[in-house]
């Protein structure tokens, strides 16, 4: 059965920015990452494609200098970027992934960082990706391949959480292929080593806040079974390290 869409002006837009936190260090870690895959010039103009409450957006404009464009669907996640995530050179606007307000040949790269699995024409944003980049341009492509992914720290409380996200994201060749069809070569496939949380007690009390989409799929019953397996786990060892968790990041162009 297909998966019904998940809109973040429902629930989403209310937990995001505090269930979803990303500590300095691994911000810091992607924006390493991004940079090994794109010029040593500076400034480096960039769009932030489904840019969320602008969790990552400030820190593209800080390493690459701007201007960086949040473009955003959902009017909520906007508005809690614009409160929370102001930058002097970032701009975030109303947009989507097939619909990108922005002239064509004005971006050095774009970044789709967990953006991708919700677009539901791949082929058209992958066009108009295209239309606005720059010559030479590069795609970052930040999402979880279902061929390729085994579940990190949470999932082993949520049995069926494994094959929701398997239903919610794309193969690492149907993600390539949209982008080959329209000229956008694979560059490279980084594997980026992340943690978010200190300890499996900070990983559960971000998790309570179900800021994740995957839990949108579930009903309340197997949430709660799922949460009271998880506080059982943490409470015999609330100091445990959650599992580091690996991420790919497509590059392309
Ligand atoms: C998991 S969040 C990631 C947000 C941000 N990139 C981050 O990492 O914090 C996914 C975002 O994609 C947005 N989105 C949904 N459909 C989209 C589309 N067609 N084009 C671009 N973004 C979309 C959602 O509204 C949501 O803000």
């Amino acid at each position: 059965m297909a998966l019904k869409r998940v809109d973040y002006d429902e629930n989403q837009h209310a937990v995001y920015a505090r269930g979803r936190r990303m500590p300095a260090e691994a911000l810091a870690r992607w924006m390493g990452r991004f940079a090994a895959h794109l010029p040593a010039r500076r400034p480096l103009t960039l769009i932030d494609l489904g840019s969320g409450v602008g969790r990552l957006t400030p820190a593209l404009a800080e390493t690459f200098g701007g201007p960086v464009w949040g473009v955003e669907p959902s009017a909520k996640m906007r508005a809690v970027a614009r409160a929370e995530a102001a930058h002097p050179a970032v701009t975030y606007l109303a947009g989507e992934a097939a619909a990108i307000p922005l002239p064509g040949a004005s971006a050095d790269a774009v970044l789709m960082f967990l953006s991708l699995h919700h677009v539901p024409d791949r082929a058209a944003a992958a066009a108009e990706i295209r239309r606005v980049l720059k010559p030479g341009g590069r795609v970052l492509v930040r999402s979880p391949f279902s061929d390729r992914m085994t579940g990190g720290w949470w999932q082993r409380f949520f049995p069926r959480a494994l094959e929701i996200e398997r239903q919610m994201f794309p193969t690492l060749a149907e993600a390539a292929g949209v982008f080959a069809a329209v000229g956008l070569e694979t560059l490279a496939l980084d594997v980026v080593n992340e943690t978010y949380a200190a300890s499996a007690a900070e990983a559960a009390a971000k998790l309570r806040l179900r800021a994740i989409s995957t839990f949108e799929h579930m009903t309340e019953a197997e949430i709660e079974e799922g949460f009271a397996r998880m506080d059982a786990h943490v409470a015999a060892d609330p100091g445990e390290l959650p599992d580091t968790g690996e991420s790919d990041l497509l590059v392309l162009g």
